[in-house]
């Protein structure tokens, strides 16, 4: 009988072992495993002194239990082993086999119609050529279903017989780029793809391979990935069906806004984004060199549009706004996308009616869009369009809610006139009254320069900030000072050099008028309206503190 050596302490349990006294086993059971029929020793120290001893019968028993299991796991893992390499087998076979088929066009066929997925209902029955990306892919025996997305819509392809089995369909991945052509035809009863359609493929080519393996699409842009790396990979993410369902909407509300300004006559125009003055307080200004002169990213264009409103009427624009907001919120970006509009000879009250007119009817033609809508009512089922007149609210009437709903200030006190009503007790309020409130008429000390005081209260301004339940607030506008040397009054009171405004102090000397005008953040009417935590979700490629990549 042959003999085994284990060390506890110096044995290791590999097969570089030799279970001799030199290169003894771990452990006993292992040694065993290596030679079932030998005689085991183990080192040990007995009345003083170390040396091998022949394994008690305690000890050989126990070895013997954990011998048997170890052939068990053995076993079970050679058999692992064979049948993956008996589908690895099957599928090189399959491999080869379809590398033999090859796919060729039906010249007989009619000659199809380039389509985008969209009109596929107008074309049921005909030959089509069709371009996208494959947005999901299942190869079955026999059968490849394949949903292609174009961005105007996602159809199901059928792939049969020899083009199923090819080598093409065989290895084709997610996002990869494919022409297809087939007839459109009704899906068969009790079936289900999206527009109620498939496609019967008779012909396709692959433009663009996508890559398989760890560098696959599914790999890189994984549910529960790591919400940074989800941003480095925003042009990948930015193909999924959510981000891109809000960018669809996104789309539509831009494009809904611009119809409203047409209706009302205001005029779009494109103010600068490199500027040298502030609108906003100098805390969020972004410095710039400009050829070594000191400017700014742009905070609003509300300066540019008052000086256009003697040459154009009433005026707007829709344009990238820039905030240095350190902090990082839900509601926070450093570069957004700014809605602003500006209206001569209005009072507080039309301009508080405009603002919940816009919402009202932006809101109204996004829903009756028959794409944009869908996807609203998709992203936020329970999405209820609001109806005019909105709730109003007046801040001091905003203080005493807070108060009797034990909502504390910044400090933790109860609210007293002057205090800024922070983020989470504005949304504390708008969540639980749960309806879309005009807060009106905040104090001069925590507004801007600009604002016009009250008339019959010169401690607060006609101001508004329009809060939306889940968001808080999503437009802030105000009445402009139409007075020269008050608005002076005002940059003084905010510590700013009114010389670089000269150009906006003009417009109160050349036919100076009421007028007044607010600013509408688009990423917070998405948040609000497709139901996302955070703006982030609604930006293209989101900026904010630590992020300007991609
Ligand atoms: O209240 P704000 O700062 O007002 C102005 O800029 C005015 N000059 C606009 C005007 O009257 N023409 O900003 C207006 C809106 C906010 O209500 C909010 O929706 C959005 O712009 N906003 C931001 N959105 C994302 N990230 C930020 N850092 C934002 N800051 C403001």
């Amino acid at each position: 009988m042959s003999e085994i050596y284990v060390n506890p302490t110096t044995g290791v349990d590999t097969d570089s072992s030799k279970g001799t006294k030199e290169a003894p086993y771990k452990s006993p059971g292992f040694a065993l495993f290596k030679d079932p029929d030998a005689k085991v020793y183990t080192f040990k120290e007995v009345e003083g002194k170390a040396d091998y001893y022949e394994i008690s019968a305690s000890a050989l028993k126990k070895a013997k239990k954990i011998c048997e299991s170890l052939k068990r796991k053995a076993g079970k893992k050679k058999k692992l082993e064979a049948s993956k390499a008996e589908r690895e087998a099957d599928e090189s076979a399959k491999l080869m086999a379809a590398m033999k088929i090859t796919i060729t066009k039906d010249e007989s066929l009619p000659a199809p119609k380039k389509i985008k997925i969209r009109n596929i209902a107008q074309h049921i029955g005909e030959r089509v050529e069709i371009h996208g990306w494959i947005h999901r892919l299942r190869l079955q025996k026999g059968h490849a279903f394949i949903i292609l997305r174009d961005g105007t819509g996602f159809l199901q392809c059928v792939l049969t017989g020899e083009f199923a089995n090819a080598y093409q369909t065989l290895t084709l991945t997610v996002e990869s780029s494919l022409t297809v052509f087939g007839t459109i035809s009704k899906l068969p009863e009790g079936k289900s793809a999206p527009g109620g359609v498939e496609l019967i493929v008779d012909y396709y080519e692959v433009i663009g391979l996508a890559p398989s393996g760890k560098d696959s699409f599914t790999n890189k842009i994984q549910e529960d990935i790591d919400p940074n790396l989800l941003l480095d990979r925003r042009h990948l993410a930015l193909r999924g069906e959510t981000l891109s369902a809000v960018m669809k909407v996104r789309a539509a509300v831009l494009g809904s806004v611009r119809r409203f300004y047409q209706d009302e006559a205001i005029t779009e125009v494109t103010p600068p984004c490199m500027v040298q003055t502030q609108v906003e307080g100098g805390s969020t200004l972004f410095k710039m060199s400009y050829y070594g002169e000191e400017a700014f990213l742009t905070q609003s264009s509300q300066l540019y549009l008052e000086t256009c409103l003697p040459a154009l009427g009433d005026v707007y624009c829709i344009q990238e706004s820039f905030r240095a907001e350190k902090s990082h919120t839900r509601r926070h970006l450093s570069e957004y996308t700014h809605i602003e509009a500006e209206m001569a000879f209005i009072s507080f009250e039309d301009l508080l009616d405009h603002i919940e007119k816009l919402i009202v009817k932006v809101v109204d033609v996004v829903m009756k869009d028959p794409v944009a809508g869908a996807l609203v009512k998709q992203l936020n089922p329970g999405f209820v369009a609001p109806k005019l007149p909105f709730k109003r609210l007046q801040y001091v009437e905003a203080l005493d809610w807070l108060n009797e709903n034990g909502v504390q200030n910044e400090e933790g006190n109860p609210f007293k006139f002057g205090d800024d009503i922070a983020e989470a007790a504005e949304r504390k309020m708008t969540d639980t009254i749960g309806v879309p409130i005009l807060l009106t008429r905040f104090p001069v000390e925590i507004k801007s320069f600009y604002m016009k005081k009250c008339a019959d209260d010169p401690r607060v301004t006609e101001s508004v900030d329009l809060l939306m339940p889940t968001v808080g607030e999503i437009t802030g506008g105000s009445m402009r000072i139409s007075d020269k040397d008050e608005l002076l009054e005002g940059f003084k009171r905010e510590g700013i050099d009114p010389a670089g405004y000269y150009w906006f102090i003009d417009q109160r000397i050349y036919g100076t008028c009421a007028h007044g005008g607010y600013g509408l953040g688009t990423e917070r009417i998405l948040a609000w309206l497709c139901n996302r935590f955070t703006v982030k979700d609604c930006s293209l490629y989101p900026r904010f503190a630590g992020r300007c990549t991609p």
